[in-house]
C-alpha cells in the first residue's frame, strides 16, 4: 500500500535503536516502493553533524546491520536523508528545524531517545509551533517503571498531543505472526469455538532468548524481566490470545478488548510466580558478571501463572515466562485443548490432547497436533502428528519478505493506523496489574533461584507447572 509524502523527524538519530532498526527499517520500505520520492527523514541528535556525516552514518549503519539489503538504491535513499543537530533542553536546533517542515506532508517525530526527555521533545515541539493537528509522535518503551510514572509521562504528553496522534510502541505488535493470530482467531470458523475455558486446557507462553544482559548499562538491572518483557511484550501476546473478538479490526474496537483482558487479570499470588536469575556456566558468564553488580537480586528469568476472571477463560491458567541466556531463542503461543470426553478406542493410553503452536520466532509458523491412527495394519492405534504450517515452506525462503516489526510499525504511523500501538489506558492498567507483583519482589529479602547460562531456566518453574498435573513445551533449538 503506498504511502502519502511525510517529513519524518527521528529524535536520537545517532543512537543504537536508530541505526540497528529504525534507518535500515526505512531503507527496506524505500525499497518495497514506499517511500515517496520527495519524502524526507530528519535526523536529529545532539552531534552537530553535516547531511553528509549523516548519511555516511546511515550507510555504515545499514552495512552493519542490514548486510542482505540490496544496496543498488542505497545512494537514492540516502538523499532523501537530512540532519539538524538539536538540544532537547534548550533552544539550539529548534528553529532550524521549523523552518525545515514543509506545509501539507504527514509530520511524524520519532522520540528514540531516553523517556527522561519526551517530555522536553514534546514541549519544544509545540512551543516552536513544529508540531501541528495532523503530526503524530512515537515514543519508545520502556513507557514508565510503574503506574505512577506512566501516567505522569501520559499527562505530560497530553498537555501537547491528544491521544489518536500519540503512536506508543510495543515492536511484538508488529511481529508477523503475531498479527497472524488474529488472522489465525478471527478468520477462520474452526478455532473461536473451541477457544474458551470450556475446551482450552491451558495456555502457555514462552519468550526465551540466548542473549544476556551484557552491555546494557544499568539499564537492566534496574528493570528485570518483569519490566522489560513481562508488563509489555508478554502482556500484549496474552491479550490478543485472550481477547473477545473485536467488532471490527480497527484501532480503538482491538484496543478496547486488550483493555478488558488486562482489567481482568487477577492479582498474581506469591507462590505463582518463579523468578530467575542466570549463573555462570563453564565459558559463560552468570548474570551478576554481566550486571557488574554482585549483589543483584534483579531477575533475568520470570515465570508466572494468570488468571484471567472472565466467562470465557475462568479455570483456563495462562502460564507466561520469559528469560535471558537460555537454551535457544524461541517465542511460542501454545494453546493446548482439553482431551476428548470419552474414548472408543482401546488404545485411549496414547491420547493426547490437541496443540496449536504459534510459533512467533525464530521459525514463524504453526503447528496443530492432532490424533490420527497410526497406519498399517496394526489395529487401530493412535498417534499424533503435527499439521504443520511453517511459512519457510509454505511460501519458501525467499517467496515472502518478511518486513521486520519496525518496519511495519513506522509505515503505520505515516499511514496513521493506530491498531498495532499501546493506548495509555492499556499501558496504565497493565502496570497496575505488575505493580503488586514488583512490589511483593522488592519487599522481600528472597533471592532469584539460579539456573545455568544456556539450560531452561530454574527448577522451581517446573514445579510451577508439574503442581498442576501439566509440563512446560520444550525449549528447543
Ligand atoms: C526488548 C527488550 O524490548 O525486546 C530486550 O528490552 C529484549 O531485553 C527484546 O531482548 C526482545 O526482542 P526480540 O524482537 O528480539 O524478541
Amino acid at each position: 500500500i503506498p504511502v502519502e509524502d511525510f517529513d519524518l523527524v527521528i529524535f536520537g538519530a545517532t543512537g543504537d535503536l536508530a541505526r540497528r532498526k529504525i534507518l535500515p527499517g526505512l531503507y527496506r520500505r524505500f525499497l518495497a516502493g514506499q517511500m515517496p520520492p520527495e519524502a524526507r527523514v530528519i535526523g536529529a541528535a545532539r552531534s552537530d553533524l553535516t547531511d553528509q556525516r549523516f548519511r555516511d552514518d546511515v550507510r555504515a549503519a545499514i552495512d552493519e546491520f542490514d548486510a542482505k539489503a540490496d544496496r543498488s538504491q542505497l545512494d537514492a535513499f540516502l538523499d532523501q536523508l537530512h540532519y539538524v543537530a538539536i538540544d532537547a533542553k534548550g533552544t539550539g536546533g529548534w528553529d532550524s528545524l521549523r523552518d525545515m517542515m514543509r506545509p501539507g506532508v504527514v509530520r511524524a517525530f520519532y522520540f528514540s531517545v531516553a523517556p527522561s526527555l519526551f517530555g522536553d521533545l514534546a514541549q519544544r515541539l509545540s512551543e516552536y509551533d513544529i508540531a501541528d493537528q495532523n503530526s503524530r509522535i512515537v515514543v519508545e518503551k520502556p513507557f514508565g517503571r510503574d503506574l505512577e510514572s506512566a501516567r505522569a509521562l501520559n499527562a505530560t504528553l497530553a498537555e501537547h498531543f491528544d491521544e489518536g496522534q500519540i503512536y506508543r510502541i510495543d515492536h511484538y505488535l508488529g511481529k508477523e505472526t503475531v498479527q497472524n493470530l488474529m488472522a489465525v482467531r478471527f478468520a477462520n470458523i474452526l478455532f473461536e469455538p473451541l477457544w474458551n475455558a470450556q475446551h482450552v486446557d491451558h495456555v502457555q507462553i514462552t519468550v526465551a532468548e540466548t542473549v544476556g544482559v551484557g552491555g546494557r548499562g544499568g539499564y537492566y538491572d534496574q528493570s528485570g524481566a518483569m519490566r522489560d518483557m513481562v508488563q509489555n511484550h508478554l502482556m500484549q501476546l496474552l491479550c490478543l490470545t485472550a481477547m473477545e473478538p473485536p467488532y471490527h479490526f480497527d484501532p480503538n474496537a482491538v484496543r478496547d478488548e486488550k483493555l478488558k483482558v488486562i482489567r481482568a487479570l487477577e492479582p498474581v499470588a506469591e507462590d505463582e510466580i518463579v523468578r530467575g536469575q542466570y549463573q555462570a556456566d563453564g565459558d559463560q558468564p552468570g548474570y551478576v558478571e554481566d550486571s557488574e553488580n554482585p549483589e543483584s537480586r534483579t531477575e533475568s528469568y520470570v515465570a508466572l501463572k494468570v488468571r484471567i476472571s472472565n466467562w470465557r477463560w475462568q479455570g483456563t491458567p495462562f502460564y507466561l515466562r520469559t528469560g535471558k541466556k537460555m537454551r535457544a531463542r524461541t517465542s511460542e503461543i501454545v494453546i493446548t485443548f482439553k482431551e476428548p470426553p470419552h474414548s472408543i478406542f482401546d488404545d485411549s493410553g496414547t491420547q493426547r490432547a490437541n496443540q496449536l503452536v504459534i510459533k512467533l520466532q525464530p521459525d514463524e509458523g504453526m503447528d496443530l497436533t492432532v490424533m490420527i491412527k497410526e497406519p498399517g495394519p496394526g489395529g487401530m492405534r493412535l498417534m499424533q502428528v503435527p499439521l504443520d504450517m511453517s511459512f519457510a515452506d509454505t511460501f519458501g525462503p525467499a517467496g515472502v519478505d518478511m518486513p521486520d516489526a519496525y518496519e511495519r510499525l513506522i509505515m503505520d504511523v505515516i499511514r496513521g493506523n493506530q491498531t498495532l500501538f499501546m493506548r495509555g489506558d492499556e499501558v496504565e492498567a497493565a502496570w497496575a496489574w505488575a505493580d503488586p507483583i514488583i512490589a511483593a519482589w522488592d519487599g522481600s529479602k528472597a533471592r532469584p533461584e539460579p539456573y545455568d547460562a544456556g539450560s531452561s531456566g530454574p527448577e522451581e518453574a517446573l514445579r510451577l507447572m508439574h503442581r498442576d498435573n501439566r509440563r512446560w513445551r520444550e525449549i528447543r533449538a
